[in-house]
């Protein structure tokens, strides 16, 4: 269960990628402290039996929105949920993300289009519509889920999280004024289904390295609280993140190159 705090005066969460990993551990949580849901991702299967579980275990009311964020039809559905007065959404949480196996150069450039319009494309159109309509209720809050990635110059996918990052700090700053809260979350790697879907062999990353999903989102929503524009969940991913800022870039990105 998350914190009471402010969280308890957004009874109403959109949750994009909210089958698997940090976008379920962010639906378990919201779920398991009363706010109804909006669901949101492609397999409408996943998408039902999450639904059908949270229902029954937390009493909470649950939608499902079956999308393919990089459709624009299906976007715009998306979209429409967030503007939607009669239930309106108090908090975005745009976390559906996925990350190519091959460098920027050699991947196919159809491809790296795709995982602009999911990484940057979808989060700004969502993003903005939560922004309308939050501003104008003055209340509401955005998660951002971004990566450490933003922090290390690491190809097209830290390029689109560098873009979310800053774009949140951004918003953070701007959007206080009218009551609404902007957060980048910025996770090092997380035990979820993202590596297995790139078809990368997570066994390459120190076990010291990983993260498990329930504690990133209870970084998150702690981090939101407190109303911190950036979210780096763990000790030891602040200090790594901390050393990027003062280690010459050269350094960062022949250390980045190494690995995905
Ligand atoms: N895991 C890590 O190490 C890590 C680290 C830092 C940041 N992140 C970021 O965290 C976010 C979540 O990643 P994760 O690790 O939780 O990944 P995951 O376990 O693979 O889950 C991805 C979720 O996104 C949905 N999704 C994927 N493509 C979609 C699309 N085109 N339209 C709608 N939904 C889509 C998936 O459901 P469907 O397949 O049914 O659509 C699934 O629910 C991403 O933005 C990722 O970049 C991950």
């Amino acid at each position: 269960m998350v914190g009471r705090g402010m969280l308890a005066s957004m009874p109403r969460a959109l949750v994009t990628g909210a089958t698997a990993g940090i976008g379920h551990a962010f639906a378990d949580a919201l779920a398991a402290s009363g706010h109804d849901l909006v669901l949101v991702a492609r397999d409408e299967q996943r998408l039902s039996s999450v639904a059908e579980t949270l229902r029954g275990r937390d009493g909470v009311q649950v939608e499902v929105l079956r999308a393919d964020l990089t459709d624009d039809a299906d976007l715009q559905r998306v979209t429409q949920a967030l503007t939607s007065t009669s239930a309106p959404v108090d908090l975005l949480v745009n976390n559906a993300g996925s990350s190519l196996a091959q460098w920027f150069g050699t991947t196919d450039i159809a491809d790296e289009e795709k995982q602009l319009d999911l990484l940057v494309r979808a989060p700004m159109h969502l993003m903005d519509a939560a922004l309308k309509a939050m501003s104008g209720r003055r209340g509401g809050a955005v998660i951002n889920v971004a990566s450490v990635a933003a922090f290390t110059p690491r190809g097209t996918y830290s390029a689109h999280k560098a873009w979310i990052v800053n774009l949140s700090r951004w918003a953070h700053l701007h959007y206080a004024d009218v009551g609404v809260r902007v957060q980048a979350l910025c996770p090092g790697f997380v035990r979820t289904e993202f590596h297995q879907r790139m078809g990368v062999d997570p066994g390459t990353v120190p076990r010291w390295m990983w993260l498990k999903a329930p504690a990133v989102v209870r970084a998150s929503l702690k981090d939101l609280d407190r109303g911190k524009a950036v979210s780096i969940p763990s000790l030891r991913y602040k200090v790594l993140t901390a050393l990027t800022r003062v280690v010459p870039a050269g350094v960062v990105a022949k250390v980045a190159k190494r690995g995905r």
